[in-house]
């Protein structure tokens, strides 16, 4: 196979916004209980958090994390996390059927994000509660002090406001397994009507409407349609979620959903722009994909979970190494759409569907889809370039027209360093890639990684790594023709500088 790809310094799609980095925490199975928080780990500092699973978090430089759900906050009293620990209740959390402690909340969950360096997205209740519980959280986060909230959170013992400043207006509202689902002119008035007041508490903020579930959704897109006819003028984002799995075996399709990822983000870029043509409105509004991963492999044993129990093990995805091809190719199209999208979370962070594992009272190790996602959070930083491909395609039982070639490149003004991110989809033949760099003069191969494997059902576990990235790759830069060798299922890093 042979790809071309020119990459033109002017050509730019945007200046990425760091926070497509993203990733998320929710109060489900063992993300916080057992995974960023544990105390009396061997590992766990005077707060409780893990600093072995700290460690790898900060090595993949999240610039934010959503919380606390997802589903949980759809049913979640934020004020049951707050305060003295031995005063906190235990609740049922009717979204995963468990026992919620309380033991750990919203102070701890910015103490733990400040440690780990990265920013909080936080979620508001609009499924069971609604406008009153949100302007009051957000008085107790961010206003300085001087009134009952805000006095309450110094008296909990943190003086200084945690001056948070994305906030997304519930979670998931179209889905009916969601506490509280609502339409999208019931979620629609009630978002307005919460970001209203929410602004008037805090104008600095930025908001986030929720959208489709996914793009199976019967009510897709009319939903972000419906709802932004209300909520337009008052948010700044508009929410996607989507989750892939390989549930037929069908690997040729399965590398290929980032073409449906992309044809997602298109549909809800033209559902913003046509409300906003509607509204005769000066405003854009962009894209928080908040929610996206591969999602199937744990789905037959969370039905064995014991109701009522106290963080099992749930949606404990153990990824392979396909799965790590096509999160790859996902982040590429992500940065591909970073003219609109601006805030991505890969769900989730730790054990709940998560690239870090950890075994409860033991050790932490990374799964296979770690790697693509540190690599595109690290090289991954600047101004995404728009590169002309021309690619052999395929077609499978599920996509026509896949092109075997699947790429993006960034350009970092810092390091001044180009950085192609590449994924060779064929799963019989390798790939020489040629790439035209003229627009670089003198740029060379700084480094080339490679994430490959013969076997693309290879797993990592707790002290073995089958899955990890080495940077012996074939590439070369002469005369401003980069040549590099893709070979058969694999997934490359090339940073020339
Ligand atoms: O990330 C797991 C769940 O997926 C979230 O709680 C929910 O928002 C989505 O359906």
């Amino acid at each position: 196979l042979k790809a071309k790809m020119t990459l033109e310094k002017d050509f730019m799609i945007s200046e990425i916004d760091n926070r497509i980095y993203g990733s998320f925490i929710e109060h489900l199975g063992r993300a916080v209980y057992g995974g960023i928080y544990e105390p009396g780990h061997p590992e766990a500092d005077e707060n409780g958090f893990r600093q072995d699973v700290s460690k790898l978090i900060t090595d993949l430089q999240v610039p934010i994390v959503r919380y606390p759900g997802g589903n949980f906050v759809s049913g979640y009293n934020w004020e049951d996390g707050v305060g003295p620990k031995e005063n906190r209740p235990r609740k049922l959390d009717l979204a995963w059927r468990v026992t919620e402690t309380n033991q750990f909340g919203t102070n701890e969950f910015v103490d733990w994000a400040r440690s780990v360096n990265t920013e909080v997205m936080m979620a508001v209740n609009l499924g069971t509660r609604g406008i009153d519980e949100a302007r009051n959280l957000l008085e107790y986060c961010n206003h300085p002090g001087g009134t009952y909230w805000s006095d309450l959170r110094k008296q909990h013992g943190w003086a200084q406001p945690h001056a948070i400043k994305t906030w997304c207006l519930g979670n998931e509202m179209d889905g009916p397994w969601q506490i509280g689902h609502k339409t999208a002119d019931e979620y629609g008035r009630l978002a307005l009507e919460t970001a209203k007041v929410m602004k008037w508490v805090d104008p600095t903020i930025e908001l986030v409407s929720c959208g489709s579930s996914n793009t199976g959704m019967p009510t897709f897109p009319q939903y972000e349609a419906a709802s932004l006819e209300h909520t337009y003028e008052a948010v700044d984002y508009v929410s996607l979620h989507q989750y892939y799995g390989n549930r037929n075996n069908d690997t040729a399709s399965y590398l290929a959903y980032s073409l449906d990822l992309d044809h997602f983000i298109k549909t809800i870029k033209s559902v913003c722009d046509y409300i906003k043509a509607k509204k005769r409105s000066k405003k854009t509004i962009n894209l928080s994909f908040d929610e996206w991963n591969v999602w199937f492999h744990s789905n037959e044993a969370d039905k064995k979970i014991e109701p009522w129990s106290i963080a099992p093990p749930q949606l404990e995805d153990v990824y392979n190494f396909e799965d790590a091809l096509l999160v790859g190719s996902m982040l590429i199209t992500l940065i591909k759409h970073s003219d609109r999208v601006k805030i991505a979370c890969l769900a989730q962070l730790v054990n709940v569907i998560a690239p870090i594992m950890t075994e409860s009272g033991g050790g932490s190790w990374k799964q296979t889809i770690y790697y693509p996602y540190l690599h595109a959070s690290v090289y991954g930083r600047g101004i995404a370039l728009q590169p002309v491909i021309s690619s052999p395609k395929y077609d499978s039982r599920q996509f026509t027209d896949v092109p075997y070639l699947d790429s993006v490149a960034v350009y970092n003004p810092d390091s001044e360093e180009v950085t192609v991110f590449a994924l060779n989809r064929s799963l019989e033949e390798a790939m020489t890639l040629e790439c035209d760099i003229r627009s670089y003069p003198g740029f060379g191969v700084i480094e080339h990684i490679v994430l490959e494997n013969d076997d693309l059902k290879a797993v990592n576990t707790f002290g073995k790594e089958a899955v990890k990235p080495h940077n012996n790759g074939h590439s070369a830069a002469i005369d401003g023709l980069l040549q590099a060798s893709l070979p058969k299922h694999s997934w490359h890093v090339i940073r020339l500088g």
